[in-house]
């Protein structure tokens, strides 16, 4: 078994993580060369991604991997077959009472973690940890409630420690690193104080977050030490989540985005007018003069969304949905070609925009000092280096290809504070 301080300073996010020869081949070559950190969640990919990590620690026996996994999602066919478990947990937890999708309660933990072990094939886990709490705490919750439902989770994960199923355990949390008043989430010393009263010496090791260039909270003091200083001064081992993925009030910016577009903007624009053409007649033809709001928001930003989730959301989550129901089921053939056009031109837009984002903010960066202009080929590798030198124990990098893992293979064997 992996001590935590052997473990790669640069860990293999499994997150989108499927059962493909190229996801395959990135994992085993990230452990060939030396990757031995790898975080996984029981909703990734339906929990193929802990599959894909359990198999492929089967394929390295003589390999140490620390294997870390997290719940508390409740996804929906969770419970398709188990609507008697359903019913118990509504009885036995009142914040998933309360209509969250979400559940850190014991008994919804004691599931996942029996699941996870199946899907990993393993009897014990290195660390399991409470995935985004903060999603279980509705604005009417109050610190009483959040302190115990925390309570009752910590209680629950120390006994898992005792009875051998888990090594470690902790928090993964988008909003950890938040000023207090911006987080759902107890602040880092009271999670702590409650696993010192859950435990004299509490097997709470791990915190997880996002830190990058744009989300840098963790490393700044909000009127006290800063999350990286307290959880160091707690000998709790720090994970930076996203590390290319930076979330801005504009929308994402991915870190090292490449797409060079070849399409023609005007042919692509031609198509979005002709579907929307085809809908416009469909409306007529029923006698329908509504405007809709979805149809206003594809001829506004069919080019110029952030992200392919973007895409997503407003195209097959929304505007499909309509044009479904609006042809109610039976579409022309010339109008489904012209969806899937539509749909392709708008992700090839997004993608060029996502690769100029990503150069202007890498320009944004040398201007500011914060990287070196002769440092930049690769950016993963770059970023990686910058944030283990600001202090995160290690970090998560999503490299879903081989050529991923090439840019990063350096950063698994690094000693972890060598470079700070
Ligand atoms: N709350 C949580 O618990 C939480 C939240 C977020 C993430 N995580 C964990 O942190 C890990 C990392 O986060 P992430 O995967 O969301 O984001 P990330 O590591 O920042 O990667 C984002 C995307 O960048 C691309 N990429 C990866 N390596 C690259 C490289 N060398 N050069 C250029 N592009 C590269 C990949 O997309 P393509 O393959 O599409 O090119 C990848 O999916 C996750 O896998 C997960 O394990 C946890």
């Amino acid at each position: 078994m992996l001590h935590p301080e052997e473990l790669s300073p640069v860990g293999f996010g499994c997150y989108r993580i499927t059962n493909t020869p190229a996801h395959r081949q990135a994992l085993a070559h990230a452990v060939k060369e030396g990757c031995n950190l790898f975080d996984t969640a029981s909703t990734y990919t339906q929990g193929n991604a802990e599959k894909m990590a359990g198999e492929l620690a089967q394929a390295f026996p003589q390999k140490k991997l620390f294997i870390i996994s997290k719940a508390g999602y409740i996804t929906p066919d969770l419970f398709k077959n188990n609507t008697r478990f359903k019913k118990k947990l509504l009885l036995a937890d009142p914040l998933y009472a309360a209509g969250t999708p979400h559940s850190i309660h014991p008994d919804f933990l004691r599931l996942q973690l029996k699941r996870s072990l199946l899907r990993l094939n393993r009897r014990c886990l290195d660390a399991f940890l409470i995935h985004n709490p903060e999603k279980c705490y509705l604005p009417s919750v109050t610190t009483d409630e959040k302190n115990s439902s925390l309570r009752q989770a910590f209680a629950f994960l120390e006994e898992m420690v005792h009875k051998g199923k888990i090594r470690y355990y902790g928090i993964s949390s988008n909003t950890l690193p938040l000023p207090e008043a911006d987080n759902p989430l107890p602040p880092f010393a009271q999670l702590w104080r409650i696993a010192t009263e859950t435990s004299p010496d509490p097997a709470f090791r791990l915190l997880q977050f996002p830190f990058n260039f744009g989300e840098t909270a963790a490393a700044i003091s909000h009127g006290k030490s800063s999350l990286l200083q307290q959880a160091r001064e707690q000998h709790i081992i720090t994970l930076s989540n996203r590390p290319l993925n930076i979330y801005r009030h504009d929308g994402l910016i991915r870190l090292g985005a490449e797409f060079n577009d070849t399409s023609d903007t005007a042919a692509d624009e031609k198509k979005v007018m002709q579907l929307l053409e085809a809908i416009h007649r469909q409306l007529q033809l029923l006698g329908i003069t509504e405007d809709f709001p979805v149809v206003a928001a594809v001829k506004e930003y069919w080019n110029k969304l952030s992200d392919p989730q973007a895409v997503a959301a407003l195209f097959t989550h929304q505007f499909f949905v309509f044009i479904r129901q609006l042809f109610g089921g039976r579409i022309p053939a010339t109008v489904t070609q012209l969806m899937q056009e539509v749909f392709d031109s708008s992700n090839r837009h997004t993608r060029y925009n996502m690769a100029q984002r990503s150069r202007q903010f890498i320009a944004d960066l040398i201007a500011q000092g914060r990287i070196n202009a002769t440092d930049l080929y690769p950016i993963a590798a770059t970023a990686c280096r910058h944030y283990l030198n600001t202090g995160i124990d290690h970090v998560l990098l999503g490299m879903r290809s081989v050529q991923y893992v090439d840019q990063v293979k350096t950063l698994f064997h690094r000693p972890i504070h060598a470079n700070r």
